[in-house]
């Protein structure tokens, strides 16, 4: 028997039920109920419809993780759970089970930050975190760039979005092309068709001026507008859409913008691992794009799989595992759901 911690964690941060279990560096299950498809008709995720699901997930989800890692729940040494940021209601629905679970088994529970297990889940697939690294976490509710000294004490973020996510933009431009939510892949996939440089649309918070005062943080909502025009122009001069020119197009202009920032910040703070996060870095362009120009820097660039890259369980139950491993102490019961939980508070 490994001595190594076994830890249960569970994520309802948004419309995902996740329920991963994790023994030290190595994970034995990742069970997802998504209730992506309730929200799909909305174009966006409607919190009460997510809230309910979580509900009717949990029991199940955690089952369904117990029966592929094949323990059972005496065998849990702690749980971890997504106390924040996130909807509120939904993130309630995690908080009270994992103290329920921690009560009924008496075991430690640690209420952990959303976004810092964006970044611990790497380790999963990779080995160790290289720490310091620099995290840019990009999904529909996200766009950060964090220095991570410590994943279990010390994330400093050093920027993030002024008005859209990256995936909201990439949600809203997809609504606007008439490909079905969440809008991403969709784009990622028509775009292989277009060509990227056939619209040269802007890119946010790059001219000089911008620079001074938002240097790492992103805007997506002026790129967004300068496409729906293009598209209504388009449509009003009674001339096809050409929806993987635009899809290409509108995908470099924010990988771009992403990319760019994120090495500026690796050099700037000596940094030599990027590591990339969230739903957004299944993007096939934004991969290669930063593989091929952190190269010049000689800086490494660590994604994990996509299935990690998503919200899921097992992020949060490999940041648990890390809380373990370091001998942090424990959060206490009456740890809140904070829908707005700062970055800078790892472990509740
Ligand atoms: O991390 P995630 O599952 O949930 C949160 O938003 O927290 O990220 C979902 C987002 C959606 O906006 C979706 O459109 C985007 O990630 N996404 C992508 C791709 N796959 C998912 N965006 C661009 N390219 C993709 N291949
Ligand atoms: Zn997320």
């Amino acid at each position: 028997m490994s001595d190594e911690p076994l830890v249960l964690g569970i994520e309802t941060s948004c419309d995902e039920t996740g329920v991963g279990l994790v023994r030290g560096h190595t994970l034995l299950a990742d069970a997802v109920a998504s209730s992506v498809d309730e929200h799909a008709r909305f174009g966006g995720v409607v919190p009460e419809v997510a809230s309910r699901a979580h509900l009717e997930a949990m029991v199940p989800t955690i089952e369904r993780a117990c029966e592929t890692a094949g323990v059972s729940l005496g065998d849990v040494d702690a749980i971890a759970v997504t106390s924040g940021p996130g909807l509120v209601g939904a993130l309630l629905v995690g908080v009270a089970a994992a103290k329920a679970l921690s009560v009924g088994l008496d075991k430690p529970l640690y209420g952990v930050n959303h976004l810092a297990s964006h970044v611990a889940v790497d380790q999963l697939e990779h080995g160790p975190l290289p720490e310091p690294c620099l995290a840019m976490l990009v999904s529909g509710g996200h766009s950060s760039l964090l220095l991570v000294e410590d994943v279990t004490t010390g994330v400093e973020p050093l920027g993030s979005t002024i008005d859209d996510a990256a995936g909201e933009a990439f949600d809203k431009v997809a609504r606007l092309l008439g490909l079905p939510f969440p809008g991403g892949p969709h784009i990622d996939r028509a775009a292989r068709s277009g060509s990227s440089v056939a619209i040269d649309f802007p890119r946010g918070l790059t001219s000089r001026r911008d620079l001074e005062r938002h240097r790492f943080d992103f805007s997506f909502s002026g790129l967004k507008t300068a496409v729906a025009r293009w598209v209504e122009a388009r449509e009003s001069s009674g001339e096809p859409v050409p929806v993987g020119d635009v899809a290409a197009s509108f995908q470099e202009a924010v990988c771009d913008v992403l990319v760019r920032k994120a090495l500026d910040a690796c050099v700037d703070r000596g940094v030599e691992d990027l590591l990339i996060g969230g739903g957004v870095a299944a993007n096939s362009r934004l991969r290669s794009l930063a593989e091929e120009r952190a190269a010049k820097h000689g800086i490494r660039v660590r994604v994990p799989r996509p299935g990690l890259c998503t919200d899921n369980g097992a992020m949060v139950a490999a940041l648990g595992a890390e809380m373990v491993v370091r001998g942090r102490e424990p959060s206490t019961l009456d740890i809140p759901a904070d829908s707005s939980l700062p970055v800078t508070e790892v472990l509740l």
